[in-house]
């Protein structure tokens, strides 16, 4: 009782003695609720220490009771057409991200733009004033301006672990020969056909892209940031103070990182569960004799964009076997068929679902929330991915042997019959995947302490341009030592090139010597 009461105490007094209640502004315009799950959870712990947050988002938050101020603005109704239409092309015709790329990064900046053009936006920057900002990175570089604007700090908050141009952004080193590219799939150690397709993936096809994506974020930023009254968006990348990354090492791969990356990997999963829907739990309690399969697709993949033959061979498979199933299903199609051991819902609280000691399968398309949810929590997987780093995420999954994973255009009953049945009959899925687990939530610090502590941080010392890494500074030919090697190999050149001369010099000399001896 006393211990805790002076524990409250010592953290109350703590928290006003360094950092009283910050103005914070965090910018999340990416329009996906799984991005805004993980930067909503770094805005509830800074709320909780008594901070005053403003967020501004594209996508609507469901709360009721916030603790914090919401800018609302919506995307465009042509924006959210074109979002269903592009995850529909990607459901049917999935390619690799460097593919995709060109053709959803135009979406998505265009709806950063409408969101900075907004009136709400417009009169924040006109009549207040931020101690730090948050952005929520998805390709939106040139939002890195509003921290200028407001002449505050800024942080990165991030999905999953970082990737190229965060990578560059903070100074970490790329190593491509060891680190492999979120995007390929490749894990470590990589033999030599894996570090070629690793090489010509991130410095080639990747590094097009993303030199293409950087023009045209200069073209928005100087149209919202002009030059004679802003420092350029090079500048401001720089000027980054610090990245967080929904990530932890034990996932992999192993790399070396600078100080100013930090990782909070699992912030958006509760520490204790919160009570489940009473439905939920009484189906999920009711399966202690067999257990049950959690089957979500996520938010994104609508059950109506599902081809009906796919969703009925899935049917036909869960409905034989000997487990309850909860089956994540919204209202855009009929129930697949009905079962004794299926129950539908159209939402479902997945973290908590999770959590409870009779789920052991988890059916999802492999977005990294859920893929790190069920890890955290020791569920093994079954994964049918869509686009994006699903795919990738499916195969590090296989080859870590968490689960096992099928595209959804692949499905036919007989093979995802074979899967549901390895992966919930062979233990050795479980094992590994609650191993993992124990070695997920050993650290030092929670996901959200460590949260709090570098925003608070950073705050304290108004940025932190000491934790950064020198080689956000460099350019090409000094990041490679190329400069160096340069001047090493002309020195070597001219001091060889002399000895030359001197030695044939002498050559000449004994030759025209010998030659007068003999005349
Ligand atoms: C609202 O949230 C705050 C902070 O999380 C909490 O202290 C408060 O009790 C909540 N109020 C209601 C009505 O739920
Ligand atoms: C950004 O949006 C505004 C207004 O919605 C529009 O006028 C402008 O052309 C857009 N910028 C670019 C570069 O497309
Ligand atoms: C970089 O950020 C600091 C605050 O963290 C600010 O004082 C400084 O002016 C910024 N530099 C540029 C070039 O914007
Ligand atoms: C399963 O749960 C029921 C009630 O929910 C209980 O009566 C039964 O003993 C439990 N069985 C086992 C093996 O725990």
């Amino acid at each position: 009782m006393w211990s805790t009461k002076l524990f409250l105490l010592t953290a109350v007094l703590g928290c006003f003695a360094v950092c009283d209640s910050a103005r914070i502004l965090g910018v999340f315009t990416s329009p996906a609720k799984s991005h805004l799950i993980i930067h909503m959870s770094v805005v509830k712990a800074l709320v909780e220490r008594g901070h005053d947050v403003t967020v501004i988002t594209t996508m609507p938050l469901t709360e009721k009771n916030k603790s914090y101020r919401h800018i609302h603005v919506p995307m465009p109704d042509s924006s959210a057409k074109q979002k269903v239409q592009m995850i529909q092309n990607k459901i049917d015709k999935p390619k690799p991200f460097w593919r995709e790329f060109p053709e959803f990064f135009p979406k998505i900046i265009n709806i950063a733009n409408v969101t900075m053009n907004s009136a709400q936006v417009k009169k924040l920057m006109d009549e207040e004033s931020f101690d730090l900002m948050i952005l929520g990175y998805f390709f939106n570089d040139f939002q890195l301006g509003l921290a200028a604007h407001f002449k505050c700090p800024v942080i990165i908050n991030f999905m999953i672990q970082p990737f190229t141009q965060l990578v560059d952004m903070s100074g970490t080193p790329r190593e491509v020969s060891y680190v492999p590219n979120l995007f390929t799939g490749l894990k470590q150690p990589m033999g030599f056909k894996d570090r070629l397709w690793n090489f010509i993936y991130s410095e080639i096809l990747e590094a097009v892209n993303y030199k293409l994506a950087d023009w045209q974020h200069e073209k928005y930023y100087e149209a919202f940031f002009p030059r004679d009254r802003y420092p350029s968006l090079s500048d401001m990348k720089k000027n980054v103070s610090l990245i967080l990354t929904n990530h932890h090492f034990s996932q992999g791969p192993v790399r070396p990182l600078p100080p100013a990356i930090v990782e909070i990997g699992g912030i958006h999963i509760k520490e204790k569960p919160d009570p489940l829907p009473t439905d939920i739990k009484q189906f999920l309690d009711s399966a202690n004799e067999t257990g049950v399969v959690y089957f979500s697709f996520g938010t994104h993949v609508a059950s109506g964009s599902l081809n009906p033959a796919k969703a009925k061979a899935m049917f036909n498979v869960l409905s034989k076997i000997p487990f309850k199933v909860l089956w994540k299903w919204d209202d855009s199609a009929p129930f697949p068929g009905e079962s004794s051991n299926i129950l539908y819902k159209p939402w479902t609280p997945q973290d908590d679902i999770l959590a409870h000691p009779n789920v052991k399968m988890f059916i999802s398309h492999g977005g990294q929330g859920g893929v790190v949810e069920s890890q955290y929590h020791g569920v093994p997987l079954l994964i049918v991915p869509f686009f994006g780093d699903q795919n990738a995420n499916r195969e590090s999954v296989e080859n870590l042997g968490y689960g096992r994973g099928i595209r959804f255009q692949d499905i036919t009953e007989e093979k995802f019959k074979e899967l549901v049945n390895e992966v919930l009959g062979n233990p050795s899925y479980s094992e590994k995947i609650k191993q993992f687990s124990s070695l997920y939530r050993d650290r030092p610090m929670t996901a959200k302490q460590t949260a709090v502590y570098w925003v608070e941080y950073v705050l304290r010392h108004r940025g932190a341009p000491h934790i950064q890494s020198p080689l956000v500074h460099l350019n090409f030919f000094e990041r490679h030592s190329l400069d160096v090697l340069a001047v090493i190999f002309g020195v070597l050149f001219v001091v060889l090139k002399i000895s030359c001369l001197i030695l044939c010099f002498v050559i000449r000399k004994i030759r025209g010597n010998k030659k007068m001896k003999f005349d």
